[in-house]
């Protein structure tokens, strides 16, 4: 197993480079053999590794499997990864862990498929397996739900700020926290978390993070698929990323901008509510009212159909765009 696992890493660290046997059994003091089983064994898990005699091992260029090793080599140890290659749901788990293990601040998780993803409003999450990205990273933060609230908004931002570094793409940022590509959402981002009655602390904070990197295959299901885009659109058509890459950048920028307290400029500058007709979801009710700007803590400033103005704040409700009587 310990073979296996820093094989993994020593292939990742040199993807689409020859490293020979010799070098490897060195490396991780063991025999030609042992690093010939290892690699059946990777093979065996999916991972594109070829073999020629007299010039070793080589991941191919497009290997694209998520591992702990893969996304841990992008990121300092303070930092607790786990990966899946399926799971029921991140978010789930995650706060599973942080009640009965008491997995502290930096423990996060990685799948590649979802059985059971959850959305925001009680919604399921369309989570396929291997074009896209489910991830939630634990925070054991000081202060209530109130001092908390700007979280949202700069998860927002921490995905938008990755998947500029490592595609050059830019999203769009819809309050309160979706990303939009394309006048399609790409990326959900659901935060849950538990308070302490007795202190009204937070003891801990989920956020969780869904991204479309590929649209797949056999397109995305009836309900969602006027409404649900890609970043890249369909992986046999074009350009790949590497998801470990993506997957370690989300993980740095959200615990960068988590300690902050000032909202990041993106989430204003970005943001493609302000200016237009909105339906406000509150719960159950729905109204209809016009996006005037994001306030510095990230709250909506709206005015009313009946002309008062009002302040939307995350977590208690969520706007659609509205100006061209389009649902998106
Ligand atoms: C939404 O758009 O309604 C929020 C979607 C959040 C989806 C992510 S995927 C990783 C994490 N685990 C879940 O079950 N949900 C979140």
């Amino acid at each position: 197993m310990a073979v296996k696992k820093t094989l993994t890493a020593l292939l990742e660290e040199n993807k689409g480079r020859f490293i020979s046997g010799e070098e490897l059994a060195e490396k991780l003091n063991c025999s030609r053999t042992a690093i010939w089983k290892a690699v059946n064994q990777l093979k065996e898990d999916g991972y594109e590794i070829i073999s020629i005699k007299n010039k070793g091992y080589k991941l191919s260029e497009t290997s694209d499997i998520l591992s702990e090793e893969a996304i841990s080599r992008y990121l300092d140890e303070k930092y607790e990864i786990n990966v899946f290659q399926e799971i029921t749901s991140t978010n789930d788990v995650l706060k599973k862990m942080a009640v009965t293990e008491h997995s502290p601040q930096g423990t996060a998780i990685v799948s590649d498929y979802q059985l059971g993803g959850k959305g925001r409003m009680g919604r399921s999450f369309y989570s396929p397996k291997g074009t896209g990205l489910y991830l939630s990273m634990l925070l054991r933060p000081d202060g209530s739900v109130i001092d908390n609230l700007m979280l949202t908004a700069q998860s927002a931002v921490a995905v938008y700020r990755a998947i500029k570094k490592v595609t050059g793409i830019e999203l769009s940022i819809k309050w309160v926290n979706d990303l939009y590509y394309n006048g399609r959402k790409i990326c959900g981002i659901l935060s849950e978390g538990q308070a302490s009655m007795e202190s009204g602390k937070m003891e801990y904070i989920v956020v969780g993070i869904g991204i479309n990197i590929y649209e797949p295959e056999e397109g995305f299901p009836e309900d969602i698929k006027n409404k649900a885009g890609s970043i890249l659109g369909k992986r046999s058509e074009g350009q790949q990323i590497d998801r470990n890459e993506l997957a370690s950048e989300i993980i740095r920028e959200f615990y960068d901008l988590a300690e902050k307290r000032t909202l990041a400029p993106e989430y204003i500058e970005k943001n493609i509510v302000p200016g237009h007709d909105i339906l406000v979801i509150d719960g159950q009710k729905v109204r209809n009212a016009h996006a005037v700007g994001i306030c510095k803590d990230g709250t909506l400033e709206i005015i009313e159909a009946d002309g008062s103005k009002n302040t939307l704040v995350f977590g208690e409700v969520s706007v659609r765009i509205n100006d061209k009587n389009e649902m998106i």
